[in-house]
Formats: C-alpha cells, sequence, structure tokens
C-alpha cells in the first residue's frame, strides 16, 4: 500500500514537471512571437534590419542577448536591441534561447 502511494505520488511528481517544462516553451514561442517575430520574422531568419537569429546557438543567443542588457554587445543598429533586451528577465532570455536554438 505505501508503496503504491509512493508510486502515485511520484507520477504526479513528475507529469508536473513535463507539464511545466511544456509551459515554459510554450510561454518563450509566444513571446517570441509578440516581441522579437516582427523584425526577425517568425523563423528567425529575416535580416532586413538584423543579422538572423535562425541559427544561433543557445549559448551564443545568451552572450548576445545579455551582452544587449548590459551594453556590451552590439552594431550600428543596437539601441533598438538594448531596448527590446532590458525588457526580459533572465529567465525569458533562457527559454527564448531554447526557442531560438531550434528555430
Ligand atoms: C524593432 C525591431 C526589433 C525587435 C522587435 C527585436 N529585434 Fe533583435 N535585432 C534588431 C536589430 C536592428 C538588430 C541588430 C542590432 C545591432 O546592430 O547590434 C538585432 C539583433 C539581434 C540579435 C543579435 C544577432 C547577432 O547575431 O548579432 C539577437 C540575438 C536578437 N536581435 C534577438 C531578438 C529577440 C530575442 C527579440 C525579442 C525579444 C528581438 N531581437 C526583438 C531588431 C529588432
Amino acid at each position: 500500500m505505501k508503496l503504491t502511494l509512493s508510486l502515485i505520488l511520484a507520477l504526479s511528481l513528475a507529469l508536473c514537471a513535463t507539464a511545466l517544462a511544456a509551459d515554459a516553451a510554450t510561454d518563450a514561442a509566444a513571446l517570441y512571437n509578440a516581441k522579437c517575430a516582427s523584425c526577425h520574422g517568425k523563423d528567425g531568419s529575416k535580416t532586413i534590419l538584423s543579422k538572423p537569429v535562425k541559427g544561433l546557438s543557445a549559448e551564443d543567443f545568451t552572450k548576445k542577448m545579455m551582452g544587449y542588457k548590459a551594453k556590451t554587445y552590439g552594431g550600428t543598429k543596437k539601441a533598438t536591441m538594448e531596448k527590446s533586451a532590458a525588457a526580459l528577465s533572465d529567465a525569458d532570455i533562457k527559454g527564448l534561447a531554447a526557442f531560438v536554438a531550434k528555430l
């Protein structure tokens, strides 16, 4: 009996964790579509305003976004991105990094 209860508890916890992870991914996609896609394109390949974000690894993406946030990275149009990055939390950037790496 005790074992069954522990099993049920472990299973529910595992299910919760999966649901939370799925939520984070959905949030990152929604965030990207709302705040980034207009300039970078839905699939991250637009280059009219900037270099494409498609193709960046999660690590590169995070480095660049943290650089914009800290105002230590960027090209001639970095003011736009410094504003975008300043509005994001570190957790937002982490979620976006995972999302962008899969574009
Ligand atoms: C108003 C248009 C605009 C929006 C909105 C925007 N960006 Fe940008 N992004 C740019 C421009 C312009 C650059 C190039 C800036 C520079 O000169 O450094 C850029 C550069 C970048 C780069 C660096 C590319 C590289 O390889 O150097 C990343 C990463 C990036 N943006 C991610 C994002 C994310 C994530 C969002 C949404 C939170 C976002 N951008 C929203 C216009 C935009």
